[in-house]
């Protein structure tokens, strides 16, 4: 099959900080709290103008760029989201009119924080049969739209964002060596937003509910996150006859450096091979993986044949690894 990989890689935040210190002005926590349990110390806000595929635009553009191709060159266009900007068309339809990308198919996944792994594993597929040669994979989220910032359990976590990655064909022994993906349905309910579905349509019970947010259980969806991490990775690794040892860099889901830190002790990673950046940028669902891909590259921290682990967990729930020669 033709060997799949990465052509060019972008991304987009937008201007607006939200601080822990703004954040404790409106519920009963604090900078101290939210660091020590979570690591993240600001996120970006999507402006009032702004919807998921406007973020993914200012990506997919950079990524592009990157590539060196133009949007017409693009046969099929992936939006990993779960803030689509409306139900139908698909924020992917939307993007492809924004782009101009008039030949390329366009379609939304929806896998919550491991949508952009099951992104990358479907273009990957569709480039390695030679169906496709050019495909734009985007993350994007305005996750502020859907979580209630009176609830200190979970406003404290999610941030706005986009990052977009261009796939084509590689050199031989480069790209993508192993997919692993999962999910149990069973633990839906530990993260998920009812209203506005076809279940739990909207009505003003629903409004005043507060259905229309993220729900979690924060703590059952950690200890998920701990267990699937270190394992889906290893997986992955052992599909592409890889170790441990092989990592590179690891850029695994940003949604708590505590997690984070568990994967790493269990891959025996030293820190300076993962990749964090949730500091600066909160959870940003299927766009933390991307945005902190293009971040790594932009800061020089990705060289040829380096070996790349992506991991994420997330709603559904779902999980997804890759291996990357890149
Ligand atoms: N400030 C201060 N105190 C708080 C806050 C806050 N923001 N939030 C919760 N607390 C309190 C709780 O009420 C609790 O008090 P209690 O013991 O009196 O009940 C106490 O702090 C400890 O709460 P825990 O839930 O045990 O805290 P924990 O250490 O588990 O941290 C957290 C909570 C950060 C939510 C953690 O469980 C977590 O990160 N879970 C994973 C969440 C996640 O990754 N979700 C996204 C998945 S991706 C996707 O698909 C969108």
């Amino acid at each position: 099959s033709i060997p799949v990989g990465i052509l060019g890689t972008g991304k987009y935040a937008p201007e607006r900080r939200l601080t822990n210190e703004e954040l404790a002005q409106t519920v009963d926590t604090n900078d101290e709290w939210i660091v020590t349990r979570t690591g993240i110390r600001e996120r970006r806000i999507a402006s009032p103008e702004q919807a998921t595929s406007d973020l993914a635009y200012e990506a997919s553009i950079r990524a592009l760029e990157a590539a060196g191709i133009t949007a017409e060159e693009l046969d099929l266009i992936i939006v990993a989201t779960i803030t689509p900007d409306m139900f139908f068309p698909s924020t992917a339809c939307l993007l492809q009119e924004k782009l101009g990308a008039k030949k390329a198919a366009a379609f939304d996944l929806s896998a919550a924080c491991s949508g952009f792994i099951y992104g990358l594993a479907n273009a990957s597929g569709f480039i390695a049969t030679g169906m496709y040669r050019h495909i734009l994979v985007v993350g994007a989220e305005c996750l502020s739209r859907i979580t209630d910032y009176t609830d200190r359990n979970t406003c404290i976590l999610f941030g706005d964002g986009a990052g977009a990655v261009v796939l084509g064909q590689v050199p031989e022994g480069r790209g993508f060596q192993a997919f692993k993906l999962g999910a149990d349905g069973s633990g839906g309910e530990l993260l998920r937003l009812c209203g506005g579905g076809s279940r739990m349509p909207s009505t003003e019970a629903t409004i005043a509910e507060r259905r229309h947010f993220i729900e979690m259980n924060g703590r059952d969806v950690f200890k998920f996150a701990v267990r699937v991490m270190g394992s889906a990775a290893e997986e992955a690794l052992a599909i592409a006859g890889k170790s441990k040892n092989d990592i590179d860099l690891l850029i695994p889901h940003q949604a708590n450096i505590r997690i984070i830190q568990s994967a790493i002790e269990r891959l025996d990673l030293p820190e300076e091979k993962c990749m964090i950046n949730l500091h600066k940028y909160g959870n940003m669902s299927a766009a933390s993986i991307p945005l902190a891909l293009a971040e790594a590259v932009e800061e020089g921290r990705v060289k040829d044949g380096d070996c790349l682990v992506f991991v994420g967990f997330g709603g559904g729930l779902t999980w997804g690894a890759s291996v990357l020669i890149w």
